[in-house]
């Protein structure tokens, strides 16, 4: 299975997305630095893979001190820098805290650096047994010979292996319930139309690429019988943060009479939050709308305004599929009993 991310020899090795689908190429982060740069440039991207990344980066930065050395700065310091590289997904924020406690019961210098690595591998397996598990649940709820929406991408690269609502369409698939996957572009980063096309064409699963604004034409055209999206951040109402775009999707869902599910493992649940309006929405720069990988549409002088994330009010959502189980409305409730 593909797997984006590997520790090897005191090096993080990623496999760049903004590369996909043009070129593979992995690319070795020896600091902590690098890593943070690699999260906020997209090189690693997805809730999920966020956090393993980040994880990693901590290991990064105590790996190559002296003997001697006081780890204590350096690690304060990459989890301040680490914690600034994206804004929206919780994951990384949960990943970090783990590596924290780590830090702070870890008395013993000789073995700290070894425990924050077990504690970023356990971090990454974690992530990819919950993808399995949510791949199991959410393929029950399709019925056989399903047609499904999705939109960026939330496959294996997404997660550190999988998928959320990718790994849905996989397990599916690999259950022979699965005709045929609408997958949206994804303006202005297209990891629609470069990465989950990247992935679904490795696993030989049948698709076709819409643009986003196609969406409703489809829904109100073809038969679909689900849309499946991932979550960057879920908030204790059920409220949910992912790729811009998704919010519109659920509405057309509503007025279409499809199903809309939420595939998101707990820890992209922050049940600290009360409802969506609270959750931090990452704005990035004008350029990617502008001249999105160097390509300029609009004309010198255009401004843009890019968030990357909106919000999918939680009455939208038909259910959301954990690696705990599958969550109903109200989600205050079914939320409140997984945190209880
Ligand atoms: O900006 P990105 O590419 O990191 O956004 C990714 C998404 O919005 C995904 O849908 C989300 O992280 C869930 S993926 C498992």
């Amino acid at each position: 299975m593909l797997n984006p991310i590997r520790w090897r020899d005191g090096a993080v090795e990623i496999l760049d997305q903004t590369e996909l689908p043009w070129r593979e190429v992995w690319r070795h982060l020896r600091g902590w630095e690098e890593v943070a740069e690699a999260i906020r440039a997209m090189r690693v991207r997805g809730a999920p893979l966020i956090g393993i990344a980040a994880a990693y980066g901590l290991v990064l930065s105590v790996w190559h001190l002296g003997a001697e050395a006081d780890p204590e700065a350096p690690f304060r310091e990459a989890l301040e820098g680490l914690s600034r590289a994206r804004p929206t997904a919780v994951n990384l924020f949960r990943a970090l805290e783990r590596m924290r406690a780590v830090f702070r019961d870890h008395l013993d210098r000789e073995t700290l650096r070894d425990a924050l690595l077990a504690e970023a591998r356990r971090i990454h397996r974690e992530e990819v047994e919950a993808c399995r598990a949510m791949g199991r649940l959410g393929a029950e709820l399709l019925p056989p010979g399903a047609v499904v929406v999705t939109i960026c991408n939330t496959g294996a690269l997404a997660t550190g292996g999988y998928g959320t609502a990718l790994g849905v369409i996989r397990a599916a698939w690999e259950m022979g319930r699965l005709s045929r996957v609408y997958a949206l572009e994804t303006r202005p980063r297209l990891q629609g139309a470069r990465l989950t096309a990247w992935e679904l064409l490795r696993e030989g699963i049948p698709f076709c690429l819409i643009v986003d604004s196609a969406a409703g034409s489809l829904l109100s055209r073809e038969r679909v019988d689900a849309v499946l999206v991932g979550a960057d951040r879920i908030a204790r109402n059920g409220d949910t943060a992912n790729k811009i775009g998704t919010y519109p999707l659920a509405v057309l869902a509503a007025r279409h009479g499809v199903p809309f599910y939420v595939v998101a493992p707990t820890s992209t649940i922050d049940p600290a939050l009360r409802s969506g309006g609270e959750i931090p929405i990452e704005e990035r720069d004008e350029e990617e709308v502008l001249v999105p990988y160097g390509a300029r549409f609009a004309p010198e002088g255009a401004r843009a305004w890019n968030p990357a994330f909106d919000v999918t009010p939680a009455e939208l959502i038909t259910a959301i599929v954990t690696e705990r189980g599958i969550l109903r409305p109200p989600y205050e409730r079914s939320i409140g009993r997984l945190f209880s």
